[in-house]
């Protein structure tokens, strides 16, 4: 299917340009009626010594048309192709029907990537703020599987630091088990609330809790009996959510695991002349690369979250001996990442290359529900709920009749909720409106979902039709028809630059681009009403865009139900 290969290389054979040089000039145009590819002769004016239509005029004469291509024209500077389209859908089709997991790949073979995700910390809230971690990480994990990487997810709990001895000290005073065991983390976060409330009056607070702290340190039976259970308490919400979002970790390895292995990151740095005195503290100078100095270790000893995250740096890269280690974390965190890996680089490990920090913008909710600054957050499992809830009830109005109704709700719902992080730029701030994600006629999951069930549902219609037997192609010579073949052909490579740019959007694009394309040719053109040789080639068509629109949303964590 390498129809830029041959094209480039025909205009190799004509032109004194080197072949990556074109590959990266030859573009598709964005209206069909230009040309499938073109070469845009205008860089070429410089060196050729020539104006724009006469070089492309040239060389449209000097050309030798690949097997590919219909017809080659020389429009304004501009070298035009024409695929032959019986040709294209064919190739498109058969390459779409080869294998079931159409744009995977063995590029992975042999390596392995760690992903650090969701990462959500011990007796919080988990917020919808964790909403883009969670589902870029999840997203991310099966794309490099689908490329045949190996991948390890990690959720790198927020389980260490003195407010585990304030958590403790604020369940003592005003806790009672029951109440914690019955509202979860809610009631912890309310300890911890009012441990702040009370502080400034007593400061007395402060020094139990770092007290109460450094028992958890030191291995002090009840100490470490409240802490196990606080983030037994955490962890049993965090999962239940999980289950919902249908997103799964390897390992639950956090900082407390790596908390008594920062000594020898400690002294590592120490004996490599890395450390120096600052007011007490010891921190590693940046001023070369321009960043503010990585503080280690502070002037009252205590430990802190860089060197917990180098530790764990170490600590995976010699147990997965990774190729590479992605920190899907949000931008706040840039700072802190460019610091360390750097400070991993002046230790002396080449691999501080392959540490990758995926950062993303904020999440806000449309209604202003949220707002960090007034310590409101917005809960994801309500956000989820709700989100399944208003499916149902569109459901029940549209379609009161479908079976497996509340199965469907949820994955519709759920999927809503994970695409619309998924969409944009991961940099991007977003701002969650439920209107909009669950929206069936917008650029959302359900759109994508609904569009697969039509697809299910005119395959259902043609159940006694037989595939086999011969196609008619010329029925696929239509713009509309093309349109979807086009999405579809690129399907492959959106999944290979959504890996390569750590960027699950070029895969939802990708998807909501064969949806729209699909949609379209369905309105436009005939399936099943027509001469059997062109309702093969059409079902053909319709048969491929379900099974890529189904393992697009796939990819993303979306499942896509058969009938909506
Ligand atoms: N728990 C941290 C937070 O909520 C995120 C941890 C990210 N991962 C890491 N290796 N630092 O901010």
């Amino acid at each position: 299917m390498n129809y830029q290969q041959e094209i480039v290389r025909a205009l190799q054979a004509a032109c004194p340009l080197e072949e990556k040089e074109l590959r990266d000039m030859l573009a598709v145009p964005p209206d069909p009626a230009m040309g499938d590819y073109a070469l845009p002769c205008f860089r070429l004016a410089k060196t050729m010594r020539k104006a724009p239509p006469v070089i492309a005029q040239e060389l449209c004469a000097a050309l030798e048309k690949p097997a590919c291509v219909e017809r080659v024209e020389a429009v304004n500077g501009y070298v035009n192709f024409y695929l032959d389209k019986d040709g294209f859908s064919r190739s498109v089709l058969e390459a779409a029907e080869a294998s079931p997991r159409f744009g995977s790949s063995e590029e992975g073979r042999g390596k392995t990537v760690c992903i650090d995700y969701s990462s959500i910390n011990v007796a919080k809230p988990f917020g919808i703020h964790h909403l883009p971690s969670t589902a870029i990480g999840n997203s991310l994990g099966l794309i490099y599987r689908y490329l045949g990487y190996h991948t390890v997810s990690m959720n790198f709990l927020g389980d260490w630091g003195t407010q585990f001895g304030r958590m403790i000290v604020a369940y003592k005073k005003w806790g009672n088990r029951e109440q914690v065991e019955h509202e979860g983390v809610k009631a912890l976060v309310a300890l911890y609330v009012r441990f702040h409330e009370e502080v400034d009056a007593h400061p007395e607070l402060a020094d139990e809790g770092r007290a109460w702290f450094k028992k958890i340190e030191e291995g002090d039976a009840e100490a470490r009996q409240l802490f196990d259970w606080f983030k037994e308490i955490t962890l049993k919400e965090v999962s239940r959510v999980y289950d919902k979002l249908g997103v799964t970790f390897d390992e639950y390895q956090g900082e407390s695991f790596f908390a008594n292995k920062t000594d020898q990151v400690i002294a590592e740095l120490e004996e490599k002349h890395l450390l120096s005195d600052s007011d007490g503290a010891k921190v590693v100078f940046l001023e070369e690369e321009k960043m503010p100095p990585c503080l280690f270790v502070r002037s009252d000893g205590a430990t802190l979250y860089v060197t917990r995250d180098i530790a764990a740096a170490f600590w995976r890269k010699e147990h997965y001996h990774f190729d590479k280690c992605l920190y899907v974390v949000a931008y706040q965190q840039d700072l802190h990442f460019r610091q360390w890996f750097r400070v991993v680089e002046k230790m002396g490990y080449d691999w501080a290359k392959d540490l990758v920090h995926v950062s993303f913008g904020m999440v806000s909710m449309a209604d202003g529900a949220m707002s960090t600054r007034k310590g409101r957050v917005v809960l994801m499992e309500d956000v989820l709920d709700n989100a399944v809830e208003k499916v149902d009830e569109i459901i029940r109005q549209k379609n009161p009749n479908l079976e497996n109704r509340e199965e469907v709700a949820r994955q519709v719902g759920i999927g809503a909720v994970l695409f619309s992080v998924l969409y944009t730029n991961r940099i991007k701030d977003t701002v969650f409106c439920m209107d909009n994600v669950l929206n069936f006629d917008g650029e959302t999951a359900p759109y994508a979902q609904y569009t697969h069930a039509r697809c299910c549902s005119v395959l259902r219609k043609a159940a006694n039709f037989s595939f086999e037997g011969e196609s008619d192609l010329s029925a696929l010579n239509n713009p509309e028809a093309q349109a979807v073949l086009r999405a579809i052909d690129a399907f492959p490579a959106a999944v290979r630059e959504a890996a390569a740019r750590y960027e699950p959007y070029l895969v939802s694009r990708q998807v909501i681009e064969i949806c729209k394309a699909f949609n379209k040719f369905y309105y436009e053109q005939r399936i099943l009403d027509c001469p059997d040789a062109q309702a093969r080639a059409r079902l053909r068509l319709t048969r491929a865009a379900c099974a890529v629109i189904r393992q697009g949303l796939a990819l993303l964590g979306i499942q896509s139900p058969e009938k909506m």
